[in-house]
């Protein structure tokens, strides 16, 4: 996917991605106009459509992302519905799908990092600050590599973060009629790349996994390996 949804402003970015047909729903359209990028990504120029540093060795993804991962979940993220948004990072993904879902849904964003859970937590406090109150979004700091069984089953999982393998567990957490959506490692010969996975959960219980196309996320790890060599 090219690169060429930045804007100066958080409506201008949205209007770019509406344009180029990543962005398709018009309920995907209205959590990101609900939601301000600026208010997740800490460094100038919040609405470059590219990944942006925000600490312990990570990223807040790409607009495009966000957007192509929003429009492909809508009809999951219906209101009233759960989700689950492993590596919640900055929040901003979470806090969309908690304005998807509604007061009557629920959204649980994970991270492994402690700190980023308090940083995504005050980020959405000064930027919606009912979604915590009214509790249909809450942060935790788990490894999501096993998901949050807690919570579920989930009509929508988004995975902000390469699994080295599709975590099948994951599978029983997901509803009928739920749709997954997980970065996974491939490897062909000696080349390595990343395949957005979508997963979907049929009705009678059946799986259908289809392969989207190529991306590059930070990778779905334990704190130390992630942390290794980071300044933070
Ligand atoms: C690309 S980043 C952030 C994505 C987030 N959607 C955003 O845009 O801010 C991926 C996140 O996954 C987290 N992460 C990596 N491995 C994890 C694990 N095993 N469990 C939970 N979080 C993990 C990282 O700490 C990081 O915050």
């Amino acid at each position: 996917m090219a690169w060429h949804c930045s804007g100066s402003t958080n409506h201008e970015m949205i209007t770019k991605l509406r344009e180029a047909k990543i962005l398709t729903t018009d309920r995907a359209e209205a959590a990101m106009i609900a939601v301000d990028r600026a208010k997740y990504c800490h460094e100038s120029d919040p609405y470059l459509d590219r990944p942006r540093r925000i600490g312990y060795n990570v990223t807040i993804s790409a607009p495009h992302m966000h957007a192509h991962a929003l429009s492909i979940l809508s009809d999951q993220l219906f209101d009233g519905a759960k989700a689950l948004d492993i590596g919640s990072g900055s929040g901003y993904l979470s806090a969309c799908m908690a304005f998807m879902v509604g007061p009557r849904g629920k959204v649980i964003g994970v991270e492994h990092i402690p700190e980023l859970k308090d940083i995504s937590e005050k980020n959405v406090q000064e930027d919606c600050s009912h979604f915590l109150k009214d509790g249909r979004l809450k942060f935790v700091v788990a490894d999501g590599r096993l998901g949050y069984p807690d919570d579920g089953p989930y009509n929508a999982i988004h995975v902000g973060a390469a699994a080295e393998k599709l975590p099948e567990q994951l599978f029983d957490q997901l509803c009928p009629g739920g749709r997954l959506v997980c970065p996974v490692v491939a490897i062909e010969g000696f080349q390595r790349f990343q395949d957005l996975l979508q997963v979907d959960k049929n009705p009678d219980g059946t799986i259908k996994t289809e392969k989207l196309m190529q991306v590059s996320y930070v990778p779905l790890t334990d704190p130390n390996t992630q942390l290794r060599d980071s300044n933070v």
